[in-house]
């Protein structure tokens, strides 16, 4: 190790003009072995303990995806209850992912940097990138997901935009945490090429596009081992394929071993549940193994050398910039990617926009117009400093124009035994006018209730509680809980212009389709939720969602359950172990991909969405600069200024492989007024023909004819442009 002069400003790690990793260098070795052992794991629920002996304070991680969470701990996972730490809280991941719009994210990110740099935060832990195997995973909201192009190019502006305040992102949770039934035991089997096409691809790409930061391992295993600590993934896949030069973080508790922690790649240690840090695997048995020569002290140095790198970055050590904690421009934020990541799913003789002039009167039905979501669903849950609800935003919209008659007409059971429900005092009776009453009551009121009114609108969801969306469970059908089918149904039987609007972080069946007028997917979209949707249902907001997965009829079309094995979902107890054989059965086909080959209608395809206007494409085609574009025009055909997301999916003629029968490879969102007509040009990425060749080990694309099809889904294809690629080869 060179040794380094004191530079002219003082101690040479601390001169932010020297090179980064000289400043490592110089830092490293000036630590004690006891301090290096420190920094490789926890010393609270959320830091790490910098060197004091050298004034570097504590590192602090906090999650999470969609904001900054309220401190938790130290030492448990109570909540601090602080007063300062109410933040902006952002839509779940999966509006975000339904925007389509890379700019959203990066703004997404922007704003989660800003706030972690004035709650003193330096790693925040998100975005999660899993691909959405499974309708029912419950943490389906927090991904972005069934489609590993669209997932990586919102994930890399995201992290952009977090690491550009200068605070880390982490990508998570690698890999093939696709479900939370028994997360910390199942034992995932997946063949190389739905790893490489599938599940890997957000997390490339946030490590070569995005240079993450940090990434954080799953709890799960992959053919056998842990993903804390797995030496073909993270040692020979993220950090050397890929080059990885940040952190890797295990997820909380998801540290087993210290032999496997040493040799295998993770660089820190979080939340394993002992009492004491001394126990960690990274603490004292890992110094006990290191002096008695079972590691490599080089182990030790690169971890050390990761975290002190990640320190410098974060300014941890340095001056962290200033930051700011819910500014309105955060809000605003909040309510854009809420109105452009809400789908209009259906929307029968154009019964929507509504009319507030005209209107009369609306019945709102259904708990989940009064229900706040921030503080619910596990680690990404948020202390917000408001929360608008559907009613918020209805009767925000109205002012006196049209009377609301509300009525819970289902009640979450849970919220009200939680006592943290937020009851909104509300005209025309409350949520607490229906506590204390029976379901069948309840229904028949919220009936009543629409057999009176002009419109009946109600607000349905799977809800952030236990086994629905919601970490550390499944749900255990795709069916909406509560009788809410039955509601809907009954209610849309006395009122023709009965309107639904589902708070769900993802599919639901929807037995009662054709009885209704309009069917709005709101997810969960944050704070300014309630402003957004009633925006949209008014017609001040024209949608432009676009489903960032599919909704399958029904839960056995679905790949991951279509055999009923549940080998396949959610996995089988092994004998010798209290492990469960989880097989990732149907390979790369999964969503669209599945349904494609598997000719299976969807109720709703993946990128599907309406607008209140219509679009219309012509003159597809492609043109070759140093990457091929593919161009096409786009015209609103219709009489109000909208967003149309103009989707690219490639379509191999001839592969000599298995390959699914379109895979989207290139988007762009634009906005165009009526009668405009805009030129569409979308790159592709340099692997749009490629698949990867398991048994040579590298991606490869073969010379021969493709089709490229444009649409406004996968299945509303308006262009194909037929491709021939002349020249094969490995990538
Ligand atoms: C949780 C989650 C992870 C989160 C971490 C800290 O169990 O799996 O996403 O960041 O623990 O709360």
């Amino acid at each position: 190790m060179k040794p380094f002069p004191t530079s002219a400003s003082g101690t040479f790690y601390l001169d932010e003009t020297q090179p980064l990793e000289d400043r490592v260098d110089d830092l490293l070795s000036r630590l004690t072995f006891d301090e290096k052992i420190a920094l490789t794991h926890a010393d609270s629920k959320f830091t790490t303990p910098g060197v004091p002996r050298l004034g570097i304070p504590p590192m602090w991680l906090s999650d999470g995806p969609n904001g900054v969470r309220e401190d938790i701990g130290p030492h448990d996972w109570k909540r601090a209850g602080r007063s300062d730490d109410y933040a902006t809280y952002l839509p779940v991941l999966i509006t975000l992912a339904a925007t389509w719009n890379p700019e959203l994210a990066k703004g997404h990110g922007e704003v989660i940097g800003a706030e972690a740099l004035k709650r003193g935060k330096h790693v925040m832990l998100g975005p999660g990138v899993n691909i959405q195997r499974t309708p029912i995973n419950g943490r389906n909201f927090e991904y972005m997901g069934e489609d590993p192009w669209l997932t990586s190019r919102m994930a890399v502006s995201l992290i952009k935009g977090i690491q550009s305040k200068e605070v880390a992102a982490c990508v998570k949770h690698f890999a093939l945490n696709n479900q939370e039934w028994e997360r910390h035991k199942v034992d995932v089997a997946v063949d190389e090429r739905a790893l490489r096409e599938i599940y890997l691809p957000a997390f490339e790409a946030a490590v070569k596009e995005a240079k993450v930061w940090t990434a954080m391992g799953a709890y799960n295993r992959v053919h056998g081992q842990w993903c804390c600590h797995n030496e073909r993934l993270v040692n020979r896949i993220l950090k050397g394929e890929w080059d990885f030069d940040g952190v890797y973080v295990s997820d909380w508790a998801g540290t087993h071993d210290t032999a496997q922690a040493a040799l295998h790649g993770l660089d820190l240690e979080m939340g394993t549940p002992f009492e004491n840090y001394d126990d960690y695997y990274l603490a004292k048995a890992y110094a006990d193994g290191l002096e008695k020569g079972d590691f490599p002290i080089e182990t030790l140095d690169d971890k050390v050398r990761r975290n002190l790198r990640l320190m410098f970055r974060t300014k941890v050590i340095g001056r962290p910039g200033e930051g700011v904690l819910n500014a309105e421009a955060h809000q605003a934020v909040a309510r854009k990617i809420a109105e452009e990541g809400i789908v209009l799913l259906r929307n029968r003789d154009e019964r929507l926009p509504l009319a507030a002039e005209t209107l009369g009167d609306i019945a709102v039905i259904g708990d989940a117009a009064t229900q706040r979501f921030a503080r619910r669903g596990g680690s990404s849950e948020i202390k917000a400093l408001y929360e608008k609800t559907a009613l918020d935003g209805l009767m925000d919209l109205s002012r006196g124009r049209f009377d609301v008659h509300f009525s819970p007409g289902y009640l979450v059971r849970e919220w009200t035994d939680a006592g943290e429900a937020d009851v909104a005092g509300i005209v025309q009776g409350g949520r607490e006018a229906g506590v204390g009453v029976s379901e069948a009551a309840l229904m028949e009121r919220a009936v009543a209730a629409a057999r009176e009114a002009s419109v009946a609108v109600i607000f349905a969801t799977s809800s952030k509680v236990g086994f629905q969306d919601t970490e550390g469970g499944d749900r255990k059908e795709m069916r909406l809980p509560w009788n809410q089918d039955e509601l809907i149904a009954r209610v849309s039987a006395v009122n023709p212009k009965t309107i639904v609007v589902l708070y769900c972080g993802a599919p639901v069946e929807m037995p009662w389709i054709d009885d209704v007028a309009a069917v709005l997917h709101a997810w969960y979209p944050g704070m300014e939720g309630g402003a957004a949707i009633a925006s949209i249902l008014f017609g001040l907001v024209n949608p432009s969602g676009r489903l960032p997965c599919s909704f399958p009829k029904r839960l056995e079309d679905s790949p991951a359950h279509h055999s009923g094995d549940p080998l396949h979902y959610p996995g089988i107890k092994r004998k010798a172990d209290e492990f469960f054989d989880l097989q990732y059965v149907e390979g790369i086909y999964v969503g669209y991909r599945w349904y494609d080959r598997e000719q299976i209608p969807p109720l709703f395809p993946f990128g599907h969405g309406l607008s209140y206007t219509r679009f219309e494409y012509a003159n597809g085609n492609v043109i070759d600069e140093d990457r091929l574009v593919v161009c096409c025009e786009v015209t609103n055909v219709g009489d109000r200024a909208g967003a149309e997301v103009v989707q690219v999916y490639v379509h191999d003629h001839q592969p000599s492989v298995d390959r699914p029968p379109q895979e989207l490879k290139g988007f762009t969102k634009v906005w165009l007024e009526p009668g405009e007509t805009t030129e569409i040009r979308i790159p592709l990425d340099p692997r749009a023909f490629a698949f990867f060749d398991e048994f040579l080990g590298v991606w490869r694309q073969e010379a021969g004819a493709f089709t490229l099809r444009i649409g406004a889904s996968s299945r509303d294809i308006r262009l194909e442009v037929p491709y021939v690629l002349h020249s094969g080869g490995s990538l």
